[in-house]
């Protein structure tokens, strides 16, 4: 069934960012968050990143006009109820993610599909919270920043079907993605591998062996990496990094080198969650 419009859960950085894909590939979006000032910075970001593909020529103003109509925000569920797929991308954290899957198990149509942009959670634990509609659940695994990551990271939880994992390759493709697929445990395979690094890299500003701009500089200049770990680790926000860490450590038998580092705790803890909150390892213009 083509997919005409999509509801994200959580207006976010990534909720946000997939709501604007969807609806510069012709798919309507419609962002559910409980915070209005969630919402409001979703509307802000997309009209930003709209007239400035304009301004740098990638799109017409009428393409960024029918892609801004596209868009719609709303507090509630219930007011996606029409929607054909749902996508919850909401805060990293078991309890809320299950409790949003009870909501949209009763909310949408009962072919619509439960995906979910976790970075780590266990897509089978996830199901378990809807049992009747479990083969309907899939990882649906976004990059920061979606517009413009190519890839979408597939996970089948245990119930998924043939069906379900054939219609989201489907979907990722019209929206301009490279889906492949991991299998369910902690952190997938992107998570798995990136964030013991991160993890790594505030271990050794804390042992002094260099500060945050060195660390960074040593390991795009020696790795060829976009950005350092810890310029990364604020992109992606503190809090979503400590999370992954302690889904993983619970997820992978409780071992130690999955607990996240105490200054990154702490920071998180001092409301310095990176460029969210306009502070976080580095300082940042919130603009
Ligand atoms: P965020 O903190 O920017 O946004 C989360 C949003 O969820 C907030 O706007 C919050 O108000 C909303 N929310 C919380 N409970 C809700 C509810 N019951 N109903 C509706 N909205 C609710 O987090 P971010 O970074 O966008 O992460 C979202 C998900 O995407 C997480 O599962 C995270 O692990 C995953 N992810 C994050 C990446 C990143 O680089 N930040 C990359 C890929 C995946």
């Amino acid at each position: 069934m083509p997919i005409k419009t999509l509801a994200v859960i959580g207006g976010g950085t990534m909720g946000s960012g997939i709501a604007l894909i969807a609806a510069t590939n012709a798919i309507n979006a419609i962002v559910v968050d409980i915070s209005d000032s969630q919402l409001e910075g979703a509307k802000v970001y997309h009209t930003k990143q709209l007239d400035r593909a304009v301004s740098k020529e990638r799109m017409t103003q009428e393409e960024a006009d029918v892609a801004q109509t596209r868009l719609s925000y709303v507090a509630l569920m219930s007011e996606a109820s029409d929607a054909d797929w749902v996508v919850e991308a909401a805060t990293e954290n078991v309890e809320i993610k299950k409790s949003i899957f009870s909501q949209m198990s009763e909310t949408f149509r009962d072919d619509v599909v439960l995906a979910t942009n976790t970075s780590s959670i266990s897509i089978t634990d996830l199901a378990s919270s809807v049992p009747e509609a479990a083969h309907r659940v899939i990882g649906m695994h976004f990059f920061n920043p979606v517009p413009v990551m190519k890839l979408v990271e597939v996970i089948r939880g245990k119930e998924t079907s043939e069906e379900t994992t054939a219609a989201t390759i489907a979907l990722s493709e019209a929206m301009g993605k490279i889906p492949i697929p991991a299998n369910d445990s902690a952190g997938f395979i992107s998570n798995r591998v990136l964030m013991p690094m991160i993890n790594e890299a505030f271990h050794a500003w804390t042992d002094g062996v260099a500060e945050p701009e060195d660390i960074d500089s040593i390991m795009k200049l020696g790795c060829a990496f976009p950005m350092g770990p810890l310029r990364l680790a604020d992109y992606i926000g503190l809090d979503v990094c400590r999370d992954i860490m302690m889904v993983m450590y619970r997820g992978l038998g409780e071992d130690p080198k999955y607990l996240p580092n105490e200054k990154l705790i702490n920071l998180v803890e001092q409301g310095q969650l990176g460029d969210k909150s306009g502070r976080g390892v580095y300082k940042y213009d919130k603009e």
